[in-house]
């Protein structure tokens, strides 16, 4: 028998759609189509479980479960009236209905939401005689519709909290960034477990502890609850499957050196306590992932080769507004240049002077987004020339 094939969307940060192709790709998902946020894709049940547990780049996982035409409120109840909620609520389950737009004709869409509400709620009466009850803060089971132009289309939400939240940090620290984005700048850059990492700016470790995760083959989603385990239809023998495999893969015993460091000695010790939260204790103990107080400026390559991959500190991100910050980063490129000679460097930054401010020229400059925030990965080879002493001319 073959299984049913049930169409998915992934969202992500904007930039890493075709990342997270690739990675849903590898996960065996079908008919992988980006778009912007996200990236469209079919598969069995078990496909939407394990993009769920194994992507490290997708926010969330949705559930498509109907799609139709619309042009009034009216036609968004009745798309609801099209779908077994019967299979996919349990009795006494909670709900909550979001719903997003983009050029959609609708005045209201506070009024969209509550017709596509009154749908739902409508047909499991009509079949159960009781009705679920809406809880907007911590819902059995969550709906989003998305409505465009001319199409409604409802999903299911399979994630529950967004992906990003791997279930190991403990402390915010000064402005992390989301593990989702951590893991999109590993893949842009092409990292290797095999190949040197440093970040000189690691503040509470999300980049390292991202890479160190990826060279043991923990899957991200091993430590967390996903709101696919509370609906009607889960398949709780899939599901077991699924994790028993992914945590016999884990492997601690790869030959890797992942590097962090921080000005802050307080963040540092924050960075550790999550790294060993993360599993990688291990790791820890026997230095395949450092994590070290120290400033950038100074810092030693950990090795004689490898790669920069860093989130430096930024304008809109320090309060007040530091004007010191690209004085450092010129402080910090020609350190680079010094003592990483043959490193390739990338840098996460909404700062589009970073470039001139490091004097450095960079090859690659891809736009990510950090929330709202507008960055620039740039990726800069550090050639080592500018420091090497000029052979004396004879004459
Ligand atoms: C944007 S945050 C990095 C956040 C990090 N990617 C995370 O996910 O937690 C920048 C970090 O640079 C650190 N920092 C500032 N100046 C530094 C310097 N000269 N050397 C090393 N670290 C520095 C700050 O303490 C802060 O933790």
């Amino acid at each position: 028998m073959t299984a049913r094939l049930l169409n998915y969307f992934a969202v992500c940060p904007r930039g890493l759609e075709p990342a997270l192709a690739d990675e849903l790709d590898g996960l065996g998902a079908q008919s992988v189509r980006t778009e912007s946020g996200g990236v469209a894709f079919s598969g069995a049940q078990d496909t939407g479980y394990s993009a769920n547990l194994h992507s490290r780049i997708a926010s969330r996982i949705l559930w498509q479960v109907g799609r139709r035409g619309y042009t009034a409120e009216q036609h968004l109840y009745d798309a609801t009236q099209e779908i077994r909620w019967q299979d996919l609520i349990c009795p006494g389950q909670t709900l909550r209905v979001d719903v997003t737009a983009s050029r959609s004709p609708l005045t209201s869409l506070e009024f969209a939401m509550l017709r596509i509400k009154d749908g739902i709620v409508d047909r499991l009466r009509s079949l159960r005689g009781e009705r679920p009850s809406i809880d907007r803060q911590d819902p059995d089971v969550r709906v989003f519709a998305y409505l465009d132009e001319r199409t409604v289309t409802l999903y299911l939400d399979l994630s529950g909290e967004p992906l990003f939240k791997r279930g190991w940090r403990a402390d915010k620290g000064e402005a992390p960034l989301k593990e989702n984005l951590a893991a999109g700048l590993l893949a842009l850059s092409g990292w290797t477990p095999d190949v040197p990492l440093f970040d000189p700016f690691c503040g509470s470790g999300t980049i390292v502890i991202e890479a160190a995760s990826i060279a043991t083959r923990r899957a991200p989603g091993l430590a967390r609850s996903f709101a696919f385990e509370r609906l009607a239809s889960f398949d709780r023998h899939a599901w077991r499957r699924l994790l028993s495999r992914a945590q016999e893969v884990v492997d601690d015993s790869v030959d890797t050196l992942i590097v962090g460091s921080d000005i802050s000695t307080r963040i540092i010790e924050q960075a550790q306590i999550n790294a060993g939260l993360a599993g990688l204790a291990t790791l820890l103990s026997d230095g395949r992932l450092r994590l070290t107080a120290g400033d950038a400026r100074t810092s030693a390559a950990p090795a004689d080769h490898g790669m920069i991959i860093s989130n430096p500190p930024y304008g809109e991100q320090s309060t007040p507004r530091s004007s010191s910050v690209p004085k450092m980063m010129g402080e910090v490129g020609d350190h680079l240049k010094a003592a990483f000679p043959g490193w390739h460097a990338w840098f996460l930054t909404s700062d589009r002077q970073l470039p001139r401010q490091m004097r450095l020229a960079e090859s690659r400059k891809p736009v990510l987004y950090n929330g709202a925030l507008e960055c620039r990965f740039f990726r800069f080879e550090l050639v080592g020339g500018r420091y090497r002493p000029r052979a004396s001319a004879s004459h």
